[in-house]
């Protein structure tokens, strides 16, 4: 991985992981594309283009002109997004990550794409939820990366493209927020905590799902992607989480640094269904196994980072 293009590089993930990559890489050596551009440092830090995820050639042709190595396909819609709109979710999703497996197997690089908690489904053990196990998802975001992993499992099989990818679960993060996902309370909470000192959840008390702080996130990326391809049995894609947590775990860890923070309920039907469809907690055994997967942030280190950090955020803005 010497020179990388990123695509949805202003997303949640994009945002952070385009400067680790600068830092790491150089800041010549990452590509980072958008559909839109943004007043930012991924923008002005080094080179930046215009790219919807839909225009093949134009992918090609930024792969090409760049020369890179590596593509990291980031572009898609979330799940509650995808959900109040399952066409355009197929179109987007499928659609980009084809494409961008197709600038891979054309120019020969190394390919990593994201996928999720998101392709578990009710049929799936919810507990400690093994990495090979039944994948029935109920949503189009579900049904859309189940479909990738097997794609991406096929690039490789068929066509040599080196694939690798992990199953997130909700990520946490004070930089880009996610936007359209069914995570994303776990990333509200912080923000109105220190805005309000109160919040109130779409998710349900007691709602377990798997969560991680970006730092975590971005370190597994890259460690995945520097892995010898040797280690890897599996490819498409590894379960990683560094947390099982539901709303009132968040609550009491916040509550440790503002003690007046009060939790509220107001409980969203489509985003609750989701969630109570997904795994409490999965099983990163095999990540940890084939490629060293570890998190250095729990529940506690996380929220006084998070806090600390928005704080200093929110003070700017
Ligand atoms: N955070 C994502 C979502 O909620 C899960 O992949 O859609």
């Amino acid at each position: 991985m010497k020179k990388i293009l990123v695509t949805g590089a202003l997303g949640q993930i994009g945002s952070e992981l385009v400067m680790k990559l600068r830092e790491i890489y150089g800041a010549n050596n990452v590509v980072a594309t958008d559909i839109r551009e943004a007043d930012n440092e991924v923008v002005t830090s080094g080179p930046f283009e215009i790219l919807n995820v839909l225009e093949a050639n134009k992918m090609a042709d930024i792969a090409k002109r760049h020369q890179v190595d590596t593509i990291m396909h980031l572009a898609a819609l979330l799940s509650a997004t995808a959900e109040a709109n399952p066409q355009l979710a197929w179109n987007i999703n499928m659609g980009g990550l084809m494409n961008a497996l197709e600038v891979a197997r054309e120019e020969h690089l190394q390919f990593f794409t994201p996928s999720s908690i998101g392709a578990f489904g009710p049929s799936t053990p919810k507990d400690n939820t093994p990495q090979d196990t039944l994948q029935r998802p109920t949503t189009m975001y579900g049904v859309n990366k189940v479909a990738g992993e097997l794609l991406c499992d096929y690039y490789f099989a068929k066509f040599g493209v080196d694939t690798r990818g992990v199953r997130f679960p909700g990520l946490i993060s004070y930089v880009a927020p996610p936007g359209g996902g069914t995570t994303d309370y776990a990333v509200e909470i912080y923000y109105e905590a220190l805005r309000n000192k109160k919040y109130t959840s779409f998710i349900g008390k007691g709602t377990y799902m798997d969560m991680m702080y970006m730092p975590d996130a971005i370190d597994a990326i890259i460690r995945l992607m520097e892995t010898d391809a040797g280690r890897l049995i599996h490819r498409n894609a590894f379960n990683v989480s560094a947390m099982s947590v539901a709303p009132e775990h968040f609550e009491a860890a916040i509550k440790k640094h503002i003690p007046e923070f009060t939790l509220q309920y107001k409980v969203d039907p489509l985003r609750q269904k989701i969630a109570e469809s997904w795994p409490n907690s999965i099983d990163t055994t095999a990540a940890k196994q084939e490629w060293g997967f570890t998190t250095r942030y729990d529940l506690e280190k996380m929220t006084a980072d998070m806090l600390e950090k928005l704080s200093v955020k929110l003070t700017k803005n």
